[in-house]
């Protein structure tokens, strides 16, 4: 009898300023599959999560859609439960960061921190955008990585060579909010002095991580550890530093430790104690994460874990990054695919069987090649698995009344293979090599069609009832046992399959049984094709849209016209003839160029939507029609002082309107 395991197991928790894409349900459903296979041998397994609520971008955003911070990551959080929940991802507790209990935490880790001696104050220059008035987080800086010299990376490391860096070194930064170039403007920081760690980090490493992740973390552990930054200047949306005016947990301290307080949050619903998983040597504790954030959780959160005097976990477990047909995701391509839209089109059985067959416990990237996925879908799950059940348990049901019989002696070799499959598929699983599971299960698929096609259950019929009906119980036997193994994976479909022999939901152990003389429920449909119709249909979906205003207007020949107008309110627009002297791309921006129209008398400059229907370098030295007095907009990208005059509904369908000959700069239109 195996040992009943207290086991806590985390996913990083999706920030809350964006939708969740194919990208993140690699992990969340590599976790998941982890974390069903541990609850159906029998273990403790609660799987722990929440909406990472924090910092400048959700400011930003809840800013923009005139909201208060607050409201924005309530709203999201319910939209990524509900998201996870479609795709089978059956967490324990789904909680926020944005928690009494996290702020609880936070100071609790930082008094802790404080009172060891391990913070530090520096006053420290930073990057500080004068156009948004704001401290420029590393994400909203753009440049040249100072290591491998790639362009356009992040401010805090590169996703080319993995090297982290501040912000200071990056070559060319620019502010990804507006484009503009950030000026240096000091103030007074707070550090976590994570060199005070450096023996201990060392030996933890060593002892609880793989050797590939070891090497990765090497290059930093044999250099000196850097500080780190844990404050931010207000605005800033996160909880506020105890003891200081105005300062602000720098949202990723606050994240890891939402692990600790979503888990609270779960054990308070449960009458648990949360003790029990976070300072307890007899519970396991377990990270699953992209390798993107590889510092963090194997630097930083087991030296804040020391300090504070938690355990640290006995694992984490890095995934690699979600290629799409081969390629980065690109909204560009369409394949930057949202979870809500796949929904719309696709099944996430399927999509749940097609990462397994591809994770494995390196962090080698996954790519979802769709014609590959259709392919393994139609031909393993549909064809060979589900193949099994759709066509023996209806020739069950209709001739034989639904009820299995003995197995034959060649039938029980069939199922001792099946049986035996055990162990080497549960260590699969449990060391996370779920491509190797599903060879493996495969393997059990093939036989057991091999012996259905040589057996022709569907001509004995006619001859031998009885015969037909042992056949059939193999058949249906070893289609359980297959389920069982898959039930990590294809939860909705195992729970289809142990209703289907009348059975409660399936252990790992059930295995172990074969049901004889038994009477089996009426088939239901299983597992759908993928059709590469749908994929398509997907792909456009996903591919960038025309504003739906711009669609509906181009719907209708003509718009309405406006309300009529006197000549007097006419004559307040004055409108000047101009030229476009220069014209340039806006960093950041979809839709506008950035033009500098001379107007004779003086140069304007002008943010204009044309985008989509010009090449700067066609405009210049071309004269426009300009609305010279309206009232200078103040705009995410900086200041417009006019308005060029074009015709069309928009997007690519927009053109500039010219003088037909050339006219003087400055020459009022009339
Ligand atoms: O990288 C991310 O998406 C972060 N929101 C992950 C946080 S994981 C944990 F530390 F909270
Ligand atoms: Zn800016």
């Amino acid at each position: 009898m195996v040992e009943k395991r207290k086991i806590l197991v985390t996913a990083a928790l999706p920030y809350a300023n964006g939708d969740i894409h194919m990208g993140h349900l690699v992990e969340y459903i590599q976790t998941d599959i982890w974390v069903r296979f541990q609850k159906l041998r029998g273990h403790e397994c609660i799987y722990i999560c929440a909406d990472d609520t924090h910092g400048t971008a959700i400011m930003l955003k809840a800013q923009e859609q005139n909201i208060s911070p607050d409201v924005l990551v309530a709203s999201m959080q319910e939209r990524h439960a509900r998201d996870f929940c479609d795709f089978q991802v059956a967490f324990d507790n789904y909680y926020t960061t944005n928690s009494p209990e996290n702020k609880a935490f936070s100071c609790e880790f930082y008094e802790k921190m404080k009172s060891k001696g391990h913070i530090e104050t520096k006053e420290i220059e930073q990057l500080f955008c004068e156009k948004d008035n704001i401290f420029l987080p590393d994400r909203f800086i753009k440049g040249i990585c100072p290591k491998c010299k790639a362009e356009d990376q992040y401010g805090d490391c590169c996703e080319k060579c993995l090297a982290t860096y501040s912000t200071k070194d990056v070559i060319d930064p620019k502010c990804t909010v507006c484009g503009s170039k950030p000026i240096y403007k000091s103030s007074e920081h707070l550090f976590f002095q994570l060199s005070h760690f450096q023996e201990f980090l060392k030996g933890w490493v060593k002892d609880h991580l793989s050797p590939e992740i070891q090497n990765k973390l090497n290059e930093w552990l044999e250099g000196e550890l850097r500080d780190w930054d844990i404050s931010r200047d207000a605005p800033y949306f996160g909880f506020q530093i105890p003891g200081t005016d105005e300062k602000y947990f720098y949202v990723w301290v606050d994240a890891p430790i939402g692990y600790i307080a979503s888990t609270k949050n779960w054990c308070d619903k449960n009458n648990r104690n949360y003790e029990e998983f976070w300072k307890n040597d007899d519970a396991e504790l377990y990270h699953f994460i992209g390798k993107d954030i590889l510092y963090f959780h194997t630097l930083f959160w087991p030296a804040m874990l020391e300090t504070a005097e938690y355990k640290k976990p006995n694992g984490v477990f890095v995934h690699g990054f979600l290629t799409i047909n081969g390629e980065k995701m690109s909204k560009t391509r369409g394949t930057f695919i949202n979870a809500r839209d796949y929904l719309e089109f696709l099944d996430p059985t399927s999509l749940r069987f097609y990462y397994a067959c591809k994770m494995n416990p390196q962090f080698d990237d996954i790519d979802l090649n769709f014609e590959d996925y259709a392919n393994r879908v139609n031909s393993d799950l549909v064809g060979k698995i589900t193949n099994l059940a759709s066509r023996l348990a209806p020739m069950l049901n209709k001739k034989l009344d639904s009820k299995l019989g003995i197995i034959p002696e060649d039938g029980a070799e069939l199922i001792k293979f099946a049986q035996d499959k055990s162990n080497e598929i549960s260590d699969h699983f449990e060391n996370r090599r779920f491509s190797r599971a599903m060879i493996s299960i495969r393997e059990i698929a093939d036989e057991a069609n091999k012996y259905i096609d040589k057996k022709e259950p569907w001509k004995l019929i006619k001859t031998d009832l009885d015969e037909t009906r042992n056949i059939i119980t193999v058949g249906l036997n070893v289609f359980r046992i297959i389920s069982i193994y898959l039930s990590p994976v294809l939860p909705e479909y195992s729970a289809l399959v142990s209703e289907l022999f009348n059975e409660k939901p399936f252990q790992w152990s059930s295995t172990e049984n074969v049901l004889i003389n038994h009477k089996i429920g009426k088939f239901k449909h299983l597992s759908k094709r993928v059709e590469m119709k749908d994929v398509e249909s997907l792909l456009e979906k996903s591919k960038p849209s025309i504003p739906k205003e711009v669609e509906e207007k181009s719907k209708c020949n003509y718009e309405s016209l406006e309300s009529e107008i006197t000549i007097d309110d006419f004559s307040k627009i004055d409108l000047r003839v101009g030229t476009i002297t220069e014209a340039n791309l806006v960093k950041g921006a979809d839709k506008l160029l950035q033009l500098t129209v001379d107007i004779g008398f003086e140069t304007r400059n002008v943010l204009a939507g044309i985008k989509e229907a010009y090449d700067p370098k066609d405009l210049i030295g071309k004269q426009v029609s300009l609305v010279a007095n309206l009232k200078p907009r103040k705009m995410k990208f900086g200041v417009s002082e006019g308005m060029i005059l074009a015709a069309g509904p928009g997007g690519k369908d927009i053109h500039i309107l010219s003088p037909l000959t050339n006219s003087k700069n400055g020459d009022r239109i009339n």
